[in-house]
């Protein structure tokens, strides 16, 4: 069953940053942007690089090995090669906690 776990503090990830994270079985990312926070899986779709090594641009993130670039709102893929969008997590704020959905 999912719940909703915390995973850090809205200070822990200032606008314009991003974390990495390893919870139960799944690794992903967590990013403050303008529109607030987002959690994608960390795996590249197009070979399976970890995105948490690459660099955030506004709304995307860059994967380190090729260039691919994802939307972080909704994981699509927005330059290739990559042609898969990425695993998505629901995130919430509770107070200062930033809680991502796990199963
Ligand atoms: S592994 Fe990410 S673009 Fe190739």
């Amino acid at each position: 069953m999912a719940d909703f776990v915390k995973v850090a503090t809205v200070d822990e990830i200032p606008e314009g940053t991003f974390k990495a994270f390893k919870m139960k079985h799944h690794q992903f990312i967590i990013a403050h942007i303008t529109d607030g926070f987002f959690a994608v899986a960390d795996e590249c779709s197009h070979d399976a690089a970890p995105i948490s090594e690459g660099e955030l641009y506004g709304d995307e993130i860059v994967c380190p090995r090729h260039g691919a670039r994802f939307d972080l709102t909704d994981g699509a893929v927005k330059s290739p090669p990559a042609i898969t969008p990425i695993d998505t997590y629901e995130v919430k704020v509770v107070g200062r906690d930033v809680l991502v959905l796990l199963d």
